[in-house]
């Protein structure tokens, strides 16, 4: 005599929808990462589309508000922005000289006032053509200068 056939066992849905939520949850992580990598960098707004003049603005601001332009000038030679900026590198054209720039600045990229434009070339330099240089200026910045730095140069840069 068979044994009877024991009852077909009816499967719990929950290893897939455990399955299924794992998934989701990793693409959501790689998507989050993705975004930070492309610009959103420690609370800094992200560069493209959304860096309007008043936002801009108010990062200045920010930025501003207990800088040290004594302390910037040392740090652009620290950062390496000098061997481009001054010196050699800019009379072979590497870069264009900052003698000037705070006065330049409030017409490079309207409707910018000086300083947002100042801090706007740093964190995204291709923001703006300048005739005669062809976009080389590092993209790093925005993720490789930490904000009190940042407040230091751009107050050294705008005594220029
Ligand atoms: C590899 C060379 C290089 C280095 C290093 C470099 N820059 Fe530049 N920079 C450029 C070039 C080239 C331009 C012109 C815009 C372009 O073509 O990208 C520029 C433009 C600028 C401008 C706008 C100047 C203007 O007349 O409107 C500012 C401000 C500036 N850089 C600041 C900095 C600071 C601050 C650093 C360091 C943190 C730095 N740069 C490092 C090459 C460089």
């Amino acid at each position: 005599m068979t044994p009877p056939t024991p009852p077909i066992r009816k499967t719990s849905p929950w290893p897939a929808i455990i399955a299924v939520g794992v998934f989701l949850l990793f693409a959501a992580l790689i998507v989050a990462e993705m975004a930070q990598v492309s610009g959103d960098d420690g609370g800094r707004p992200p560069i493209e589309g959304t860096l309007t003049a008043d936002v801009y603005a108010e990062q200045v601001a920010a930025l501003l508000a207990n800088a040290d332009p004594a302390r910037g000038e040392g740090l652009v030679t620290r950062y390496g922005c000098t061997s481009c900026h001054a010196g050699a590198g800019a009379q072979n054209r590497l870069a264009p000289e900052w003698t000037g720039l705070a006065e330049r600045a409030a017409d490079r990229h309207p409707p910018l006032p000086a300083a947002a434009y100042v801090y706007e070339s740093i964190v995204y330099p291709r923001a703006v053509e300048i005739e005669g240089y062809s976009g080389q200026m590092p993209l790093i910045y925005a993720r490789t200068i930490p904000e009190a730095d940042l407040g230091d140069i751009l107050a050294y840069l705008l005594e220029q």
